[in-house]
């Protein structure tokens, strides 16, 4: 090994949850070290759009209530949310979005108070936002700067290889390769893994090129557990480009249609009209759904989104303003071309509420997770503000966790770079986009994964290429095993094979686990 560090808790990533939790951790006195195989902003928060969905702290709004934002996170996840979980998360949402703000976070206003949209599925006007449509620029802005502003340490381009295992299974460290692809180890009794979402395992995603799956394979190799990773969730208004999108694509967010737009067919005919109560604002499954179905029946690749009727687009979503022009639409005068692009993913570590997994030292936060908050399908803007509670929480828990003596720091014992399975990046993502993305079937899935079998090849883990690709293709594995298992539709998870969903039989979540025989 070239190079070592320690700290009592290690950070994996530097979105919402990762810096968060940093921020906790420090205040109740640990030493904390963030990593990140990156730049500290290369993450997915930086480009979240919409808001952060909140109930006002005090509940004057006469229109809103907790109740009504965790029945509408329940509706949105098609029966496999945790009830628990999602009234204690949502419950410390208010807290939160306070301590997020006095970190320096400044979201927009509208008559001395925060204003608030709305998104599909929410029945009433509490998604707060910053910069119009460029919230999680914001939050990631406050976030680095309290961590900067604190001093705690950032390892950019330090890239995590493998969870590192001492005594009795419990987590003693990480191996790493730094920026010249030299090892190194990062030792703690406690690491997080906030590493984010998984879009990169899709052709045409929202994510950024850093959204590799990297913390599901880190999990899984550790001994962890995985759950609903069959539920990616597809955006349903993606800047459509002609010819085939590759890479990530711009998000037209559902804030839009919150203020009054409207989803057309290329012929000029209402899409959601009779598919849904909610209309344009359905559940964002239903509404990607729909917009598959009427793209097929009228031969198109997209539909439209008129938001013509908007006063003010230009200063409201100064963001999406900005990418239609680059592509040579005036949103002011002319609808815009969507489609659907991989976006969030559902699933993830499975975790209780203070982010702790079934491997002792081993904690997860943010889209890595699965906590029972999302379900079938997560209810619009409802991430970062998970990041941020389950963020904090599981700080405070690795303190207490310390404090009681659950974690002990174990040596590190014999490291040696580890091999596995890779398939190459293009034919894996164009593989995952042609049979798993939304209308799955067993022929499709089948085939899908007699690509990935035939097309890997072991390869050592020694540069942050080599784990980004092993991590994809184990994630991609996973998430195969489970949407074959699951034989119905439900929520993101829509098979052609089998149209219905099946509560008698399915209404529950499967956990998968690695072990030397597979799943
Ligand atoms: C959006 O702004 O439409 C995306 C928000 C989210 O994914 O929650």
């Amino acid at each position: 090994m070239t190079w070592e560090a320690g700290a009592d808790l290690l950070v994996v990533g530097t979105g919402v949850a990762g810096l968060t939790a940093a921020l906790r951790a420090r205040e109740a006195g640990l030493r904390v070290l963030v990593v990140s195989k990156d730049s500290v902003a290369a993450g997915n928060t930086g480009w979240a759009q919409g808001g952060i969905a909140v109930v006002r702290p005090d509940e004057l709004d006469p229109g809103d209530s907790l109740h009504k934002h965790v029945e509408d996170t329940l509706t949105a996840g098609v029966g496999l949310c945790s009830p628990q979980a999602v009234r204690d998360i949502l419950a410390d949402g208010a807290e939160a979005i306070g301590r997020l703000r006095a970190a320096g976070a400044r979201f927009d206003a509208a008559g001395g108070s925060l204003a608030r949209t709305r998104e599909g599925g929410h029945q009433a006007f509490r998604v707060i936002h910053a910069g119009g449509d460029a919230t999680g620029a914001e939050v990631q802005r406050a976030l680095v700067s309290a961590v900067r502003g604190g001093g705690i340490p950032v390892l950019e381009q330090h890239c995590v290889v493998e969870l590192l295992r001492g005594e009795g299974g419990a987590i003693s460290g990480a191996l790493a390769v730094d920026s010249e692809s030299r090892p190194g180890v990062l030792r703690a009794p406690a690491v997080l893994l906030a590493t984010g979402g998984l879009g990169q395992l899709f052709a045409a995603t929202t994510n950024p090129d850093v959204s590799t799956a990297d913390g599901v394979a880190l999990a899984l190799r550790a001994g962890a557990g995985v759950a609903d990773l069959e539920f990616v969730q597809f955006h349903p208004t993606v800047l459509y480009a002609e010819g085939e999108a590759r890479g990530r694509r711009p998000l037209v967010t559902e804030a839009v249609r919150g203020e009054g737009a409207v989803l057309l067919d290329v012929r000029g005919e209402l899409v959601m009209d009779g598919v849904h109560p909610l209309g344009d604002l359905a559940p964002r499954d239903v509404v990607s759904a729909a917009i598959t179905r009427r793209a097929a029946e009228t031969g198109a690749q997209h539909v439209l989104l008129d938001a013509t009727g908007i006063p003010g687009f230009a200063e409201r979503f100064p963001t999406v303003h900005a990418s239609c022009r680059a592509a040579g639409i005036d949103p002011r005068t002319e609808p815009i071309p969507v489609a659907s692009a991989a976006h969030y993913s559902c699933g993830g570590v499975v975790s209780d509420v203070d982010g702790r997994t079934a491997v002792t030292g081993l904690y997860v936060a943010g889209e890595v997770a699965c906590t029972g908050l999302h379900g079938a399908n997560r209810l619009a803007s409802n991430s970062l503000l998970e990041g941020l509670v389950v963020g904090g929480r599981a700080a405070s828990t690795v303190a207490k966790d310390l404090g009681c003596g659950l974690l002990t720091r174990t040596p590190v014992g014999e490291i040696t770079p580890p091999a596995f399975a890779v398939v190459e990046r293009d034919l894996l993502q164009r593989t995952m986009s042609r049979h798993v993305g939304i209308g799955r079937s067993e022929d499709g899935m089948a085939a899908a994964s007699a690509v990935l079998d035939r097309s890997s090849v072991v390869r050592p883990l020694r540069t942050r290429q080599a784990v980004e690709d092993a991590s994809l293709t184990l994630t991609a594995q996973a998430m195969l095993a489970a949407a074959r298992l699951r034989e119905e539709s439900r929520g993101c998870h829509r098979r052609k094979d089998f149209p219905d969903t099946d509560d008698l039989r399915l209404r529950r979540s499967s956990v998968f686990r690695l072990d030397a025989s597979g799943w």
